[in-house]
């Protein structure tokens, strides 16, 4: 029989996005930045207005009390002869303040408010345009999911064109939009019901996807899996009824004189296992392969941006189910490469798939190993919702958190505990895959992955349960759910390894 084909049953809808030297002719609206000045709002000089309607806008902004602070939204009419319907301000600040950070999430908060309309037009590149592409593109990102045809669309803007009126823009451009849509298909994948996104149809998608891309992608299903000795991805999946699969997605550049391996968590859902997770809050464990859909997204982004570097993201795919055939506590597995594990807790169950993994990304002697999951809660215990815990090797994790910082999405180096090399003995295995107390849960398995990394590679996990997944509220441009973290840092990273000797 044929390999069915798969696709994503539901996308989240965004804006195009457009660059251009100058206004189009009509649009709905214009969305200009609003600075926050000594005495007073100030609106900058922008390419879509002159200066006459540049002080009308400002004197009815000031009439209804805008005053230019961050992330303040102020919607008022057009000024006569001006051809939309209306003119909508984004406070940006103190411009002495301003950073791209900020103007992300000014951006991100205003593209909230863009929904229903056509086309609009932005002057916010002024400010830095990169910041002001992604703000937009991924704050108006919203994914409703699968729904009934009765139901209404929540349609954002159909188009929103960035005005700038210099040349050189147009590669900025292009790198922030390939950016924007690299975080918003992670999302996607992220987003997508377990009913619909499980081993097989995720492989499946993925497949289709590297097709189209021309992208080299290789899928283990469980005879493969079986046949070259992938236990822990194995041992995860025989608990439910859809198999595992390992995916390997290649761009390979014909200049790059570095390799960079990317291992992402992919448990499509997490039940706990045998070790059951409570009913509480369970649903949002969809969201427990976001490391390999960061992954995923960055290599097809790679490829996209043509970046000189060759990554291999190496994802393992598996459903952690407690049926009849399921792990259980007391087990013991063999992993791929031939390390073994006692089963301590069928829920700490991306450790497992991830040491099969890291063994094999490590068998391609990879310049650096980068590895992404949503692997433990106490991540967020240790560094709240937003902030990813960076572990590895020093110089490379450091790295990794640093460049996180510098593109908005917050990481901070952990440490690796001496302490807890007793407490991964196991008196039935090489190692075991959960220990004896509450303290340092996130640094703990971290030092179990450190075993499956191979000798001397320069390698970092990054723990991303609580920033992977929005539960909050909306904030800046973070909508709910699926945030896409860390696609912008692994970006920003093969960007600047393409450029080293
Ligand atoms: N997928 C979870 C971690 C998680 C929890 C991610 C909440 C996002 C939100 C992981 O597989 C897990 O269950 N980890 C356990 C490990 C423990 C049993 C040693 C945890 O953190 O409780
Ligand atoms: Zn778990
Ligand atoms: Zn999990």
């Amino acid at each position: 029989m044929a390999n069915p084909t798969f696709s994503l049953p539901a996308r989240g809808a965004t804006p195009e996005l457009k660059l251009a030297r100058k206004a189009p002719k009509s649009t709905d609206a214009i969305v200009l930045p609003l600075l926050l000045g000594e005495e007073g709002p100030e609106l900058p000089a922008s390419p879509l207005l002159d200066d006459a309607a540049l002080r009308d806008v400002l004197n009815s902004l000031s009439a209804v009390g805008a005053t230019g602070k961050v992330c303040e939204v102020t919607r008022v009419p057009a000024p006569a002869g001006v051809t939309a319907a209306s003119v909508i301000a984004v406070g940006l600040g103190d411009p002495e303040e301003l950073t791209d950070e900020t103007l992300r999430r000014a951006a991100g908060t205003v593209a909230r408010s863009l929904s229903g309309l056509k086309t609009v037009a932005t002057s916010l590149g002024v400010f830095g345009l990169a910041a002001a592409v992604e703000g937009i593109a991924l704050g108006a990102y919203s994914y409703r999911g699968i729904r009934g045809e009765s139901e209404e669309n929540n349609t954002p803007a159909g188009k929103v064109v960035f005005v700038s009126e210099t040349k050189a823009d147009a590669e900025v451009f292009d790198i922030a939009r390939i950016t924007a849509e690299a975080v918003i298909f992670a999302r996607d994948l992220v987003n997508t019901p377990s009913s619909h996104l499980y081993p097989e149809s995720y492989a499946g998608i993925l497949s289709a996807e590297a097709e189209a891309a021309g992208l080299e992608i290789e899928v283990l299903n469980e005879k493969a899996l079986a046949k070259q000795g992938y236990g822990g991805i194995l041992a995860v999946g025989q608990g439910s009824a859809r198999a595992p699969r390992l995916v390997r997605l290649t761009w390979s550049p014909k200049k790059s004189k570095k390799t960079v391996a990317l291992v992402g968590k992919g448990i499509t859902f997490d039940t706990g296992g045998i070790s059951i997770k409570p009913a509480a809050n369970m649903e949002n464990m969809v969201s427990d392969m976001g490391g390999s859909a960061a992954v995923a997204a960055t290599v097809f982004a790679a490829a996209k941006l043509n970046l000189p570097v060759k990554v291999t993201a190496t994802m393992p795919l598996a459903e952690n189910m407690p049926d009849g055939l399921a792990l259980r506590p007391g087990d013991v597995i063999t992993h791929y490469g031939g390390i073994t594990s006692e089963i301590i807790n069928t829920d700490a169950e991306g450790r497992l798939v991830l040491a099969d993994a890291l063994v094999r990304a490590s068998e391609d002697n990879p310049d650096y190993l980068i590895e992404t999951a949503t692997l433990t809660g106490a991540q967020m215990v240790a560094l709240g919702v937003r902030t990813a815990g960076v572990m590895g090797s020093e110089e490379l994790r450091d790295r990794v958190a640093a460049t996180g910082r510098n593109v908005g999405e917050p990481a901070w180096a952990m440490p690796l505990l001496e302490e807890q090399e007793d407490e991964l003995k196991s008196p039935v295995a090489d190692i075991r895959n959960a220990h004896p107390n509450r303290w340092g849960g996130m640094e703990f398995a971290a030092l179990y992955l450190s075993r499956f990394v191979g000798e001397g590679i320069e390698w970092a996990h990054v723990d991303i349960a609580g920033p992977s997944y929005n539960t909050s509220g909306v904030h800046g441009y973070t909508p709910k759910r699926a945030t896409g973290v860390p696609v912008r840092t692994f970006l920003a990273l093969l960007a600047e390894i393409a450029a080293e000797d």
